[in-house]
């Protein structure tokens, strides 16, 4: 890493927090705690100031070539200062047609561009990615609730990676293949880790401090010209190989595929190819359901159908617990509290509340092979393969 690189990771871990700190205490004094205009000018004046000081630099320094760990590195650091930035309305992407933190802009989408992701902070840079320095990782705020959430956060996703590494790689087995047992039961574990996670962030985290202070450093920005939508904590592959490799969503159905097209920007370049290659793979619940009639004697087919049944049961239960305690907790009932003149400005992905809410649980309904007329999902499928147990 060059000097300005150090110099830029060392204000953001020590001033930068200070900056945020003082703004959230200012913000929360008030009584419609979600205005941030009129209030801490000059912290902010002073926020930006040295931000872009450091970002000058960096700009002026050019492509220094320092590899893809410090170049993505350096990505979130902009990452987190342009967003804290649109958290305190210092930018509001409704209301410009350009991004006013040109430099940031500039150094951005050199960087996202030059290694294949979005030119914005992404989840990795704040969870898998976020070196800790003596115990302490990269945040906006030395908010209780933010390191609750970030924590929880980082301890999910590794969970849900374990259970999308160990599905990987039964398919270069077989799932008939005696060492697919323990590889499911691994999926399964990993799989409860997540709800066991879940658990503790649902009572530990307060939901005022989470959606006053936390969730709006989360929010869509500018980078340029073009708004890109918020980080959230299914921006990476994990999720998504283990609903297709469980077969209970399909890459060739719209919503979502769509849902797949829009988030591989946000991923890391490893998780992408992960993903690509995913797309292309049969699942186990097709594999079975092709083995049902000649094979659903064998005991390979008896007991590795159990367990795969078990692991779709696990995930369906992590994504009931994700909709209807995290985003409702957290979300849904804090926003019908709010008032009218924010509410637009709401989600990370930036749709109005209810279309979010919807895919949500549109997600959930096909994790669990919900009986539904209007989606398409594995009702009948799991139904079919239950019936083949003796
Ligand atoms: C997406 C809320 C914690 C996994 C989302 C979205 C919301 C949300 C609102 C939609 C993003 C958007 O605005 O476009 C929350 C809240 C949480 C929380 C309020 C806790 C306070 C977690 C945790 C995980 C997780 C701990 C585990 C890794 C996901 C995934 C997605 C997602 C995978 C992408 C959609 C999907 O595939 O289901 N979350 N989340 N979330 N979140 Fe969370």
């Amino acid at each position: 890493m060059t000097d300005n690189t150090l110099a830029f990771d060392a204000w953001i871990r020590n001033e930068f927090v200070e900056h945020n700190n003082a703004l959230e205490a200012l913000y929360w004094k008030q009584s419609d705690r979600a205005n941030v205009v009129d209030v801490g000018g000059d912290i902010k004046a002073s926020l930006v100031e040295q931000g872009n000081q450091f970002i000058s630099q960096l700009l002026q320094e050019g492509n220094t070539d320092e590899g893809f760990d410090a170049a993505f590195d350096l990505l979130g650091n902009v990452g987190l200062f342009m967003a804290a930035c649109r958290r305190h309305e210092i930018t509001e992407p409704s209301r410009e047609s350009f991004s006013p933190l040109r430099e940031a802009s500039a150094l951005s989408m050199q960087i996202g561009a030059s290694i294949g992701v979005t030119p914005r902070f992404a989840t990795a840079h704040l969870t898998t990615h976020n070196q800790s320095i003596n115990g302490t990782y990269k945040r906006f705020t030395d908010l209780d609730a933010e390191k609750i959430f970030v924590d929880y956060n980082t301890r999910g996703i590794f969970a849900y990676k374990r259970a999308a590494d160990a599905l990987l790689k039964i398919k270069s087995i077989g799932i008939s293949h005696p060492i697919a047992a323990d590889l499911l039961l691994v999926a399964h574990q990993a799989l409860k880790d997540v709800y066991e996670s879940n658990e503790v962030l649902f009572s530990a985290l307060d939901t005022d401090a989470f959606f006053y202070q936390v969730r709006p450093y989360y929010k869509p920005y500018r980078v340029g010209q073009h708004v890109y939508r918020g980080a959230n904590a299914g921006d990476f592959a994990g999720i998504n190989v283990i609903d297709l490799l469980l077969g209970l969503c399909l890459a060739n159905e719209s919503s979502y595929s769509q849902l797949l097209v829009d988030k591989f920007l946000y991923m890391m370049p490893e998780d992408q190819q992960i993903l690509r290659d995913c797309m292309r793979m049969t699942s186990f619940m097709d594999e079975f359901l092709s083995a049902t009639e000649q094979q659903s004697n064998a005991s390979w087919y008896q007991q590795h159908l159990a367990l795969f049944l078990d692991v779709c049961d696990m995930h369906g239960r992590t994504a009931v617990q994700h909709h209807n305690q995290l985003v409702e907790k957290y979300i849904a009932k804090p926003a019908a509290t709010m008032e009218e003149t924010h509410l637009d400005k709401l989600t990370a992905s930036g749709p109005p509340l209810h279309v979010l809410l919807g895919a949500l649980e549109k997600l959930r309904d096909r994790r669990n092979a919900a009986e539904r007329s209007d989606i398409f999902t594995r009702f009948n499928d799991i139904q079919s393969l239950r019936n083949s147990l003796v």
